[in-house]
């Protein structure tokens, strides 16, 4: 077991990738705060850890309200006593070509996306660096390494995303937390079914691997980027996206 006696926070983790996350931290040992827009989600997720034979909370959070995530990092603490590991994994699309993109497009995807990561990581180092330890993991994109049509909103939140992970190792590490980005490419979950299916099959022609990657596939990496096994890692961007973008 990679995360025994942790405490994990992972955002946005009712469904998609991080269910698949907050399920494999479970699995590897961890107790799991599943927080979501979504509670009856959170709540199913939770029942499924515990079925499983794992410890988990669940917490509905808005990750863009620093009054909200103030009371996730308060109720955990409650629970749980600690945090060790944060994965700020909640995000959304409003995808629009430039043009026709509205303020309103641009200002959600910036405060779910980035916005949210600041006030998160604010929140919970105030109660990692005074054990001095920490992991944290942000999700990325593929989108913010190479861009996408339609994506001007999503890619650069997705690209400030490397940039904060990059000065906040800077930041941190001498506070023994360390920061990495995943970015997953084209993965099997809810938010990709919306890419229309023509689209969708000029996307895993490109793919090296010749298919969509699955959820656990992306949580595998959060969780070794989460592990002691990672402990010299941290600045960095690792890609899950089977060759996409190289
Ligand atoms: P999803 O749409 O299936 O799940 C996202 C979850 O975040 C939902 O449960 C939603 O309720 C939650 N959420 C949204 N806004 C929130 C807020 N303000 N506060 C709390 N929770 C909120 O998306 P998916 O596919 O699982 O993506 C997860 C992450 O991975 C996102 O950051 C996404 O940008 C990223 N990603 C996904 C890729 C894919 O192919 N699915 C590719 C690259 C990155």
């Amino acid at each position: 077991m990679r995360l025994k006696g942790k405490v994990a926070i992972v955002t946005g983790s009712a469904r998609g990738l991080g269910k698949a996350m907050a399920l494999k931290m479970a699995a590897e040992g961890a107790k799991v705060v599943v927080c979501d827009l979504n509670y009856e989600g959170c709540l199913d997720v939770k029942e499924e850890i515990e079925q499983a034979g794992g410890t988990a909370l669940a917490v509905r959070c808005d990750v863009t309200k620093r009054e909200e995530v103030a009371a996730l990092v308060a109720q955990t603490m409650d629970k749980f006593s600690q945090i060790d590991i944060l994965v700020n994994n909640a995000g959304i699309t409003r995808d629009a070509q430039i043009i026709k993109m509205t303020d309103q497009q641009w200002d959600e995807v910036l405060d779910t996306n980035l916005k949210s990561m600041f006030i998160c990581i604010q929140e919970v180092i105030k109660v990692m660096i005074p054990r001095n330890y920490g992991r944290i993991v942000n999700i990325t994109s593929i989108a913010a390494l190479e861009g996408n049509f339609g994506q001007a909103n999503y890619s650069a939140a997705k690209a400030g995303i490397i940039g904060l992970t990059k000065t906040l190792s800077k930041e941190l590490g001498r506070k023994g937390i360390t920061i990495n980005a995943v970015a997953p490419g084209f993965m099997d979950t809810e938010m990709t079914k919306t890419i229309p299916p023509h689209i969708q099959e000029q996307l895993l022609a490109r793919i090296p691997l010749r298919r969509a990657g699955r959820p656990e596939e992306a949580a595998e990496a959060v969780v070794f980027l989460a592990s002691d096994a990672a402990s010299y890692i941290t600045g960095q961007t690792l890609s899950v996206n089977g060759g996409l973008y190289v």
